[in-house]
């Protein structure tokens, strides 16, 4: 099994791509991080928490990590997420299992003890910059980090350049991108904007799941409603599950090999720049998504959340 550790913001997309990455058997989820990024990351550990419970996995393990952005001030994103972070669904809160502290120690004990683990990160970048900078030498057991972030020739969802997870904290996101010891799959706007879930779709997954189903229209309702009156696009974009997806089919993105920095200040801060005609004459160290077959993507999402079983 491809061992990998879930570096989230819980958040309704994260929530998605968590039910994608719990029901995929080639995966086994050593840890499920929590950063400070959609909402704060007390109310993302319960939202992981809930998702959890909700398939019967609670035995995977959850810690706690960075409260707010290396150097920024934070700023969530309930207005898109809602302000439990989980469009408003009130969800009951999970009171049976504990949670664990110090998300950045477990990244790093976890890449001492194990090879080849993948880092699936799709919040802000602070729980990875932190564990990089506190032990670097661990990261040779890292086998690729996919990061859901930053955007090529999509404008941005935060200004008109950047993308949210590298908005939100910019100076983890510049230290990751400049340290890595992996080239960074750069799962970006680009693509994931491809990936819309309709309410047709909606309707589908629930007249074949109605558990599950039920599950997805409780979260995502306050999204929908969030996507038609900003951008009158009837159905939401779920960016995260893609970086799951692409992790288990790699077929499904393509993209180029570029350098990437992320810009920390200024009034184009969080983006992502990408030196696609190697003006910095320096190596690349992020394989940049630019395309994405969403129709076999949105075919493995559904095929694997349908098939749920009870827990
Ligand atoms: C990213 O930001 C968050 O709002 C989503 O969960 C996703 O990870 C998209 O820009
Ligand atoms: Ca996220």
């Amino acid at each position: 099994k491809q061992k990998v550790i879930i570096d989230c913001d819980p958040g309704i997309d994260d929530s998605l791509a968590l039910l994608l990455a719990i029901n995929s058997p080639e995966l086994e989820i050593l840890g499920i991080t929590i950063v400070s990024g959609n909402v704060p990351a007390e109310i993302g550990t319960q939202n992981a928490l809930k998702v959890l419970e909700f398939t019967g996995r609670l035995d995977i393990p959850v810690y706690i990590g960075a409260a707010k952005p290396l150097k920024r001030t934070y700023v969530s994103a309930q207005d898109t997420h809602g302000q439990d972070g989980l469009g408003e669904s009130q969800l009951p809160l999970v009171t049976k299992t504990t949670v664990q502290p110090d998300a950045v120690g477990f990244i790093e004990q976890t890449l001492a003890q194990n090879r080849q683990v993948v880092i699936l990160a799709i919040g802000p970048l602070t729980n990875l910059a932190l564990a990089l900078k506190a032990r670097q030498t661990v990261w040779h057991n890292c086998q690729a980090i996919i990061s859901m972030g930053g955007n090529f020739r999509s404008h941005g969802n935060c200004s008109p350049v950047a993308e949210y997870n590298y908005w939100c904290d910019p100076d983890a996101a510049a230290y990751v991108f400049d340290h890595t010891p992996v080239p960074i799959k750069m799962v970006d706007l680009d693509v994931t904007r491809k990936i819309v879930l309709t309410p047709n779709i909606l309707e589908y997954i629930w007249q074949k799941n109605q558990r599950i189903g039920n599950f997805i229209k409780k979260i995502t309702r306050f999204y929908f409603d969030f996507h038609w009156q900003q951008e009158k696009v009837i159905g939401c974009v779920i960016n995260d599950p893609l970086a799951v997806a692409f992790l288990l089919e790699p077929t499904l993105c393509q993209g180029f090999e570029a350098r990437v920095k992320i810009v920390t200040d200024g009034l184009a801060i969080g983006q992502s720049m990408v030196d696609v005609q190697g003006f910095w004459q320096e190596t690349s160290n992020a394989l940049v998504l630019t395309e994405v077959d969403g129709q076999n993507f949105m075919h493995m999402f559904l095929q694997r959340i349908i098939q749920a079983k009870d827990p």
